[in-house]
C-alpha cells in the first residue's frame, strides 16, 4: 500500500478495475439469468449466452481405450494429435503444431480448411497411418450450434478469426470436403467438440467428480453437466434415457446486451472498438489472454503521455495496438516481490530502457489489477455454474495459457471462489492435461462405438 501511494494517478485509474464482493454477486446473478435464457427453447434465439447442447451425454468411465486422431483449432496454434488411450493412467500422445497465418485466419474459408486437411495429411504420412480408418475428433473452439455429435454450425467467429464463408456452415462437412478433395486419407470424422468439453472430458477421465471444464486462454468459456430434462433446445430432452448433457455455455458473449456495462471501464470499451468483433464477446474481452495485455498497454500509454511514467519519455513501439502480449503480464508478475528484472526486460523490448524502481513497480501494479479482475470474473462464472448445478463437491478442469502460465492465477481463483462460496462447497481446481487432444480422443472413442 505504501508503495502505491507513490503513483496516485495509477491508483485512480485502477480503481475502476476493482470488483467488490457485492458487484461479483450481481454478476453471478445476471449470468445465471442469461444462461437460463440460453437453455430455454423460447428464449434461446435471443439469448446472448447460448448454452449450446453438445450431444455429449456420457462422462468417461476410465475404461475407454483405443487410438484416435484429434484436430485442435481455436487457440494460438493449430495441432494434429494422435492419442492412444492405453489405461487410465497411461495415455500416449504424439502431436505436431502448425501456424495458422493471419492471412489464413482472415481469408477464404476453403483455403483454411484445405490447409487443415494438408496438415492432417502431413501428420498421418509421418506416422504412416494415412491408410488406416482411424476415428477423428475435431476440437473446434468457436461457438457452434450442434445438431448432433458430428454436426456443428459456426454461429460467429471469435478470437480474431474472420475467414469467409464459414459462418452458418456445418464445419464438419467443410472438413470432410477438404479431406475428400485431397483424396489421400482414410480418416473418419466422428465428432466435433469445443475445447471446454474436451477439458471436462479429459479431466473426468481421471477425476470422476469433474463437472465443469473452463478455458482461460486466448479466449474464455466454460461447459458444465446439466440435467438433460433442462436442455430444451435438445429435441430429446424429455425422452432421453440419459440423465446428463454437457452444455457449452459460450459465456464469452455474456454482456453483449449491455448487462455488464455496470462494471466495464473506458479501457474495455476502447479494446472492444479496436477488436475485429466490436460489441461481441464482452465478458471474454475482460478476462482472456487475447485482451489482457491490451488493457495494460492502454493504461501504461495514458500514464506515459501524462508524464507520470518514464520521466516524460515516450515509446513509439508502445503506441502500437496489441503490441503488449499477455505473456508479458505473466513474466512481469513472475518477478519475485520487490524485484523487477522481468518488468525491465519487457519494457526494454517495448522501447523503454529504465531501471527506475517506481516505474517498474507501477507497471507491475497495473498488470496485477488486470489479472485480479480477470480471475474475479472467471470465479464469478464458475460460482454461477456451481450454484446452477447445486453441486456440493466437485472438480473443475481448467486449461488455457493464462491459467497455465500466470504465476498467481490459480491462487486468485481459489481466493475469490472461497470468498463467494464461503465454505459451502468442496471444490478442487485442476489443470486439465491436454483437453483438446485427449478429450477429443475420448469423445471419438465413445462416439465410434
Ligand atoms: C471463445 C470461443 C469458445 C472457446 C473459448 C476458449 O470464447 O468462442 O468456443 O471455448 O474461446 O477457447
Amino acid at each position: 500500500m505504501a508503495q502505491q501511494a507513490q503513483y496516485p494517478e495509477a491508483v485512480e485509474i485502477l480503481q475502476h478495475f476493482s470488483l467488490s464482493e457485492e458487484k461479483m454477486h450481481e454478476i453471478i446473478h445476471r449470468l445465471t439469468k442469461e444462461m437460463n435464457m440460453g437453455l430455454k427453447k423460447e428464449t434461446h434465439p435471443r439469448a446472448t449466452v447460448k448454452c449450446f447442447v453438445t450431444y455429449v451425454q456420457d462422462l468417461p468411465t476410465g475404461k475407454e481405450r483405443g487410438k484416435c486422431l484429434a484436430l485442435d483449432l481455436g487457440g494460438t496454434n493449430f495441432r494434429v494429435l494422435l492419442v492412444t488411450l492405453k489405461s487410465e493412467t497411461d495415455v500416449d500422445t504424439e502431436s505436431k503444431s502448425y501456424v495458422i497465418s493471419k492471412a489464413l485466419q482472415e481469408g477464404p474459408g476453403k483455403q483454411l480448411f484445405d490447409f487443415i486437411a494438408e496438415c492432417l495429411s502431413d501428420f498421418c504420412k509421418e506416422h504412416k497411418i494415412e491408410k488406416d480408418n482411424i476415428p477423428l475428433g475435431f476440437t473446434f473452439s468457436f461457438p457452434c450450434k450442434q445438431n448432433g455429435i458430428d454436426n456443428g454450425t459456426l454461429v460467429a467467429w471469435t478470437k480474431g478469426f474472420q475467414a469467409d464463408g464459414v459462418v452458418g456452415k456445418n464445419v464438419v462437412e467443410l472438413l470432410r470436403e477438404a479431406i475428400n478433395r485431397r483424396g489421400d486419407l482414410k480418416v473418419k470424422v466422428v465428432a466435433i467438440l469445443n475445447d471446454t468439453t474436451g477439458t471436462l472430458m479429459s479431466c473426468a477421465f481421471r477425476e470422476r467428480n469433474c463437472r465443469i471444464g473452463m478455458i482461460v486462454g486466448t479466449g474464455s468459456n466454460a461447459c458444465y453437466v446439466e440435467n438433460t430434462s433442462n436442455c430444451e433446445t435438445f429435441e430429446g430432452y424429455q425422452t432421453s434415457s440419459k440423465p446428463n448433457m454437457i452444455i457449452n455455455c459460450e459465456w464469452g458473449a455474456f454482456g453483449d446486451n449491455g448487462v455488464l456495462d455496470f462494471v466495464r471501464t473506458s479501457y474495455d470499451k476502447t479494446i472492444d472498438l479496436e477488436s475485429v468483433n466490436p460489441k461481441k464477446q464482452i465478458f471474454e474481452k475482460s478476462i482472456s489472454g487475447m485482451y489482457m495485455g491490451e488493457a495494460v498497454r492502454l493504461i501504461v500509454v495514458e500514464l506515459m503521455e501524462k508524464g507520470v511514467l518514464f520521466k516524460g519519455r515516450t515509446s513509439q513501439t508502445l503506441q502500437q495496438k496489441w503490441i503488449f502480449n499477455t505473456r508479458y503480464i505473466t513474466e512481469i508478475e513472475s518477478d519475485s516481490p520487490g524485484h523487477h528484472r522481468n518488468a525491465a526486460m519487457v519494457l526494454d523490448q517495448l522501447g523503454i530502457r529504465t531501471t527506475n524502481e517506481r516505474d517498474l513497480a507501477c507497471l507491475r501494479f497495473i498488470c496485477e489489477a488486470v489479472s485480479v479482475r480477470s480471475a474475479k470474473l472467471a470465479a464469478c462464472g464458475l460460482v454461477a455454474l456451481i450454484n446452477k448445478m447445486n453441486a456440493k463437491d466437485l472438480v473443475v478442469g481448467i486449461d488455457g495459457s493464462v491459467y497455465r502460465y500466470h504465476p498467481h492465477y490459480h491462487a486468485l481463483l481459489m481466493e475469490n471462489m472461497n470468498l463467494l462460496l464461503k465454505g459451502s462447497v468442496k471444490f478442487q481446481l485442476m489443470l486439465s492435461e491436454d483437453g483438446s487432444g485427449r478429450g477429443a480422443a475420448l469423445i471419438a472413442a465413445v462416439s465410434n462405438k
